[in-house]
């Protein structure tokens, strides 16, 4: 064929050609395009990175890099690349559409020192059987809808114990440490699930070492440690975390094999089967050991426990101290909140469960505590276990990944006056905590999403309409509430840095 009868048929290959070659290069600009669109950061020093732009509240920090270089930023600490997350959108897209690739934890050096990683039902990666089982074991044992009504009873005689100590602190007109005072009762909540046993104390010089030893697991996991940004360095134990985190667990395990081993001497001496009513998590968790298919070991026991009371203690007291300390802040909502529950329960009564779906303000004022102190500010760190686009930017494999709830809670694209306590902006809106609303999800939210959520919805306002019911409160040595600080503390879960202390006065009489 020559080349001029061929003419239409070569101009055809050659359109052919064109258009394939437009499309490829089009294709592969795009592509190129992806790849290079890296979330943006702050520059990097050699070697360290971002590290020096941490500081002691990664959160603030965090927040403030976000306002310049946007909602998707990644940041290099040391060896370890990271991204954080400040909006609503891109918490969607980590905590929704790209749950799966992103629900695996970054684990940090304090967590293999006692191989928790292994065994832990919040570090695992969600595709092990074991994240499943043992998923399975706290939510049909611990927080499914019957468990919960189940240990009403129970919650209601703590918050009558926290009660009348706040009773005896007001007739000697002393101040109380409300942090104190809400984490003894948390943990007594918890360990009366658990073992049937109070194991926290009001009384100061009884200080309870097992409070002790849950706040030092907490503290040495949640201390920022120089060998999670430089891997190398894992061997010096520079800050002590994984000492720490090896001496307070093993004490915490010898605890918990002691319970557990008295309630097999216990059951087995027993000649009728338990009361329904009186079985408690320890009872269900030997049936699942001792039972034909043995479901769980005795290392999985030890270490579900110890992740119960570290993720459950801290975080219910340290939002109920956080919420005491808004509302002595600003006297107008705590007196607000105050005549709602007047209202609803009368001049003698007491704080019930079932009262506090019919205080919608009391809900406000806990929202508003959410929303401005997330427990957990970055929620716990995830990991892409593969390249995922977030917000159109690149995010490689093996990044770390934080969810800033605290920036995304003071957003002013989301919020009015983000920094004000304002429970009235939650009043007659369908927003809630549970995870479906990502400008508010103190407790995360998809796979991840914290398991012990219902029994946590039920603590926190029940414990602060009691303190709110039966007492008015004032601040000590004369303070007004406009000398209350704010002060954070970053660890694994946001604390006052000084401990909030306030003078109990009673309302009526109490029973
Ligand atoms: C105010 C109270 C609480 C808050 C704010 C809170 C918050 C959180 C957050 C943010 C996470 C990580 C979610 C994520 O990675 O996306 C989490 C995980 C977890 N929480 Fe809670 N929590 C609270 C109470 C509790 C309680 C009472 C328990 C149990 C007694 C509990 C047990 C857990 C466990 C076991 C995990 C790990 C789940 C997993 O990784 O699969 N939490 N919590």
């Amino acid at each position: 064929m020559d080349i001029i009868s061929g003419q239409p048929l070569f101009l055809l290959l050659c359109f052919i050609l064109s258009c394939f070659l437009i499309f490829t290069t089009a294709k592969s600009r795009r592509s190129r395009h992806q790849v290079s669109a890296s979330p943006p950061g702050p520059p990097r020093l050699p070697i360290i990175g971002n590290i020096h732009l941490v500081g002691k509240n990664p959160h603030r920090s965090f927040a403030d890099l976000s306002k310049t270089y946007g909602p998707v930023m990644s940041l290099k600490l040391g060896c370890l690349n990271s991204v954080v997350i400040a909006s609503r959108d891109a918490a969607r897209e980590v905590l929704r559409t790209h749950d799966q690739i992103l629900s695996g934890r970054y684990l940090n050096e304090a967590l293999r020192s006692n191989n928790h990683h292994d065994f832990s039902v919040a570090w695992l990666h969600p595709s092990s059987p074991r994240w499943r089982m043992l998923r399975k074991v706290s939510v049909s044992q611990l927080f499914s809808p019957q468990r919960i009504e189940a240990t009403k009873t129970l919650r209601m005689k703590k918050m009558q114990e926290l009660v009348n100590f706040m009773s005896e602190s007001s007739e000697r007109e002393e101040a109380v440490d409300i942090s104190r005072a809400s984490f003894v009762t948390t943990l007594n909540i918890i360990s009366n699930i658990l073992f049937s046993v109070n194991l926290g104390s009001y009384d100061s010089k009884n200080s309870s070492v097992f409070q002790n030893l849950v706040t030092g697991v907490m503290d040495s996991i949640g201390n920022p440690d120089l060998a999670n940004f430089f891997p190398f360095m894992r061997f010096l134990d520079l800050q002590g975390n994984c000492k720490k985190m090896t001496d307070c667990s093993e004490k915490l395990f010898q605890v918990f094999r002691e319970f557990y081993n008295a309630r097999i001497v216990e059951n087995s001496s027993r000649t009728n089967e338990k009361d329904v009513s009186s079985r408690d998590f320890v009872d269900a968790l030997v049936d699942l050991h001792q039972g034909d298919e043995s479901e769980l070991n005795i290392n999985e026991i030890e270490h579900l426990l110890l992740d119960l009371f570290a993720a459950g203690t801290d975080t219910n007291a340290s939002t109920v101290e956080w919420a005491m300390a808004e509302l002595l802040r600003t006297p107008k909502t705590m007196t607000k909140a105050q005549d709602e529950i007047n209202r609803v329960i009368g001049q003698n009564g007491a704080v019930q469960e079932s009262d506090i779906s019919e205080l919608p303000y009391l809900q406000a004022v806990v929202k508003e505590t959410f929303r401005l102190h997330p427990a957990a500010p970055l929620l716990l760190p995830r990991k892409a276990e593969t390249d995922v686009e977030i917000l159109g930017f690149l995010v490689p494999k093996n990044t770390q990944v934080l969810v800033n709830v605290w920036a995304i809670g003071r957003d002013p694209n989301e919020w009015e006056n983000p920094n004000r306590f304002e429970p009235e902006r939650f009043l007659g809106k369908e927003i809630d905590v549970k995870g479906k609303d990502y400008e508010l999800t103190p407790f995360g939210a998809g796979r991840r999403i914290c398991p012990g959520m219902p029994l946590a919805v039920k603590i926190v306002p029940l414990m602060l309409a009691s303190l709110l019911y039966s007492f008015d409160w004032k601040l000590p040595n004369g303070a007004v509430s406009e000398d209350l600080d704010m002060d954070e503390t970053f660890g694994l879960t946001l604390h006052k840095t000084n401990p909030l202390h306030a003078v109990p006065i009673k309302k009526r009489a109490i029973n």
